[in-house]
């Protein structure tokens, strides 16, 4: 076995606590994975990923044969003898929009419990500005021996599901925000191997670490809901949305990523990050009302999809609807806050019976909307279905046979929810296709 740098542990082995132990496994540290879901650890121990991400089981079973990765359902094992703590646990919505910052108080109360000395703990959840204040309180209070020992840094993810190994190993940059060099000089270390590698690795304070992850996310949703409004204005005008973006993307001061029309973002993240977001302004004072819009425009954009659906079809009840897709984008099977499945529940309430395919996010889809029917096949969701719509735009829908898709429906409709098919080749077989933000036929 070779000898590894650091001892690191990481509370929380979800979509990104997984990823960031399997990654700093591969860097060469001696990692341990903990996480409070019984069934998960188990599933951890014997190897397997609980969730679909690309690449990411190949590399935990090989970081596991080779001593560097482990898993534990308790904190002592992931807290004694590290130098290094993350704290990956969720942090979902409140009814306010509040980041319900539970089970970050408890991970961190459970981490001091267990440290015997220097230790940095790391939140790597995305929260709110001032959690690190507040963490930093609840430490001392939980461990006044430890007051001088225990550290907080803030090192939010910008992981993307369905590339999140990629993004773990080669991210565009590693934001650490601290207050000691001692902190300072242990995140270099850590992550040292990725800046041999010429990542960049910006050091700033602890706020403006926590405020730069909600700001990105922020923008990033507001690139989306942008372009979707202006598909709507697309829509009325006889313009086309794609020319539209492309003709913006290539300013580069504007850039292409995150101009695709449709039906708007979804995931565990940006909802919940714009609603937090928007709070964290108004409990400081300021008001940021755009934030809100943002979010306004992204239910805008299924409300828009369900009703081309209706003026495809005129009335929905006993109509069947076959959704294309339902993870909330493709390479994850994660149907958090999918819009797929926003719009399963519209049309379904609005009398259809839905029908549903997804590469891999099929079981998880049926636990979220048991109402919907799902199948294991693109063809056997088309059969007898009056529409097709195409929620989540999957590789392997480019390769779909239209023909017997054709031959399988009960209407030759197709509503695109993110411009992803070929429309002259739809035309040329007799669909009717109806795209977002252009004409349709
Ligand atoms: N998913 C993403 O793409 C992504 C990207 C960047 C940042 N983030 C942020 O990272 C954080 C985690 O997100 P996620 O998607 O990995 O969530 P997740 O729900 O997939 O994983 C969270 C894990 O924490 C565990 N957990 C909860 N309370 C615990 C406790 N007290 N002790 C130990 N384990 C506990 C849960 O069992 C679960 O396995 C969130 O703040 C999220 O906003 C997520």
């Amino acid at each position: 076995m070779t000898e590894r740098h650091m001892r690191t542990g990481v509370v929380g082995t979800g979509h990104v606590g997984l990823v960031t132990a399997v990654a700093l496994a591969s860097m060469g540290h001696e990692v341990v994975g903990m996480d409070s879901d019984q069934e998960k650890v188990a599933k951890l121990k014997d190897g397997q990923v609980p969730f679909f991400e690309p690449g990411l089981q190949d590399l935990l079973t090989k970081e596991m044969e080779s001593g560097g990765l482990s898993f534990s359902s308790t904190s002592s094992e992931a807290v004694i003898g590290s130098e290094v703590v993350f704290i990956s646990v969720a942090t979902p919505t409140r009814s306010s929009g509040e980041a319900n910052l539970v089970a970050v108080e408890d991970a961190a109360k459970d981490v001091a419990h267990h440290a015997e000395g220097s230790l940095v703990i790391v939140e790597k959840s995305t929260v709110p500005t001032g959690t690190a204040h507040r963490l930093r309180s609840t430490l001392r209070r939980e461990r006044p021996d430890l007051a001088d020992e225990l550290e907080i840094v803030c090192n939010p993810e910008f992981l993307r599901e369905g590339s999140a190994l990629r993004d773990a190993l080669e991210p565009e940059r590693i934001l650490i925000g601290a207050e000691s060099e001692r902190a300072f000089a242990t995140m270099r270390r850590l992550y040292g191997p990725l800046v041999d590698r010429g990542c960049e690795l910006i050091e700033t304070d602890i706020a403006t670490a926590e405020l730069t992850k909600h700001a990105s996310n922020a923008f990033l949703a507001l690139k989306i809901s942008f372009i979707n409004a202006v598909a709507r204005l697309c829509e009325r005008a006889g313009a086309d949305v794609d020319a539209v973006a492309d003709g913006m993307g290539r300013d580069s001061r504007i850039g292409p990523a995150f101009l695709n029309a449709g039906l708007g973002y979804g995931g565990s993240c940006f909802p919940k990050d714009l609603a937090a977001f928007e709070r964290l302004a108004s409990r400081f004072g300021y008001q940021f009302p755009l934030l809100r819009e943002v979010a306004r425009i992204n239910d805008e954009a299924v409300d828009a999809c369900a009703e081309k659906v209706r003026e495809a079809l005129w009335n929905l009840e006993n109509k069947r609807i076959a959704l294309f897709g339902l993870a909330f984008k493709p390479g994850t099977d994660d149907v958090r806050f999918a819009p797929a499945l926003t719009l399963a529940r519209r049309l379904w309430s609005e009398g259809a019976s839905v029908v549903g395919y997804d590469p891999v996010a099929g079981d998880n889809a049926l636990q979220e909307f048991p109402e919907m029917e799902v199948v294991k096949d693109p063809y056997e969701a088309a059969r007898d279905a009056h529409c097709i719509v195409l929620c989540t735009e999957w590789n392997e829908f480019a390769e779909l046979d239209f023909e017997r898709l054709k031959s399988e429906l009960t209407y030759s409709i197709i509503v695109d929810g993110r411009n992803f098919f070929d429309a002259q080749r739809l035309e040329d077989l007799g669909f009717s296709y109806h795209p977002t933000g252009k004409p349709g036929f």
